[in-house]
């Protein structure tokens, strides 16, 4: 135990996409759907697939490796690591230790958050909340997916919006500016059932039968899902803001979870703020899930627009529901 920080910030981001491609066309070849069609309602142009032999711990460990990189830190120096994944390569040991066993963080403890598409943004404020109290002076938030994994191909409805990639992020204890600002978190458990992985768990253990319903894989009620994803967005990233005292204006970036490009907008209109301050690559990557606001903000911050001093939200909905939005101060060039 350390003494408590005031300022956390994050001091490197990282991400990794495997080289795979697989385009709209291809998936056109496979199920009964088309470019036209997955285009005009999601924006996806494209996403990325892992290979056989990678797991959600590989694609995690490579972008952790490139923020502690970006960042100047040794594995050594990790005090935590925290992962979130619906895709964990094993339901336990948790992918948290199996990343920390390949970049060589042995100094770590480490665990999984399960938030679906919401968890980078509950790990990250489970992370800060470390840092402030001086239970650790560095941490590694990861989100990771892979998705090809738990997707079901047959199901156009749902295979056409899946990816996989992994987003990460150095937290530590002090450093210039306010950084990370603020955090809101929410959940609603009574609406669960819109968007799940049915089986493979305690309430439906996997059996043959299960496996012939295909429960193993995502299942959504995708025009329910998109209703709720925009409100509870919206709201939450308001929330933020005006927690950290800021207002709409004052907001350089928004970058949100990347499930569909109406979404986003909806959300950017809502928002008050014009298109070009709402980061999108949902084209892309697909809905990466707990990977995307990760790998969003940091082809954000390679892409060199944004600047020391910039006020950024960012900004998740997912599986279980849950949702998030953290507000933070850019700290670096
Ligand atoms: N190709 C062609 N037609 C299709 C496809 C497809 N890939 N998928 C569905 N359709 C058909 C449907 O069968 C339906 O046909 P019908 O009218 O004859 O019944 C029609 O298209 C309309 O289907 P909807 O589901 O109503 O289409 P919608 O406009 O709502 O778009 C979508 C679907 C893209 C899934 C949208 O609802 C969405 O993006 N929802 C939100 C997803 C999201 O935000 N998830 C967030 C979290 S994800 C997570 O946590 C893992």
């Amino acid at each position: 135990m350390t003494a408590p920080a005031s300022v956390v910030t994050l001091a490197g981001i990282g991400s990794y996409v495997p080289e795979t491609v697989l385009t709209n066309a291809e998936l056109a070849a496979r199920v009964e759907t088309s470019d036209e069609w997955i285009t005009s309602r999601t924006g996806i142009r494209e996403r990325r697939i892992a290979s056989p032999d990678q797991a959600a711990s590989d694609l995690g460990a490579e972008a952790a490796r490139r923020a502690l990189a970006d960042a100047g830190v040794q594995a050594a120096e990790v005090d935590l690591i925290i992962t979130a994944t619906l895709s964990p390569d094993t339901v336990f040991p948790s992918t948290a230790c199996l990343i920390q066993h390949q970049i060589g963080a042995s100094r770590a403890w480490c665990f999984d958050i399960q938030a679906a598409c919401s968890g980078f943004l509950y790990a990250l404020d489970v992370a800060h909340q470390h840092l402030l109290t001086g239970r650790a002076r560095t941490a590694l938030v990861i989100g990771t997916e892979k998705l090809s994994a738990v997707t079901d191909w047959e199901d156009r409805t749902t295979c056409v919006l899946f990816g996989d990639a992994a987003g990460a992020a150095v937290l530590r204890a002090g450093g210039p500016g306010r950084g990370l600002m603020t955090t809101i978190l929410g959940s609603d458990g009574s609406l669960g059932d819109l968007l799940m992985i049915p089986g493979g768990g305690s309430r439906r253990p996997t059996s043959a039968e299960t496996l012939r319903n295909r429960e193993h894989y995502i299942r959504m009620k995708g025009r329910e899902v998109f209703k709720h994803a925009v409100t509870n967005m919206t709201q939450a990233a308001k929330e933020a803001i005006a927690a950290s005292g800021l207002h709409h204006d004052d907001i350089a970036w928004v970058v949100p979870h990347q499930a569909n490009a109406r979404i986003i907008q909806a959300i950017a209109q809502r928002l008050e703020l014009p298109q070009e301050k709402v980061f999108m690559n949902v084209q892309r990557y697909g809905n990466t899930s707990a990977a995307s606001v990760g790998l969003a903000l940091d082809e954000l911050a390679r892409s060199g627009r944004l600047r020391a001093g910039d006020n950024v939200v960012l900004v998740a909905f997912g599986g279980g529901f849950t949702w998030g939005a953290s507000v933070l101060e850019w700290s670096r060039p």
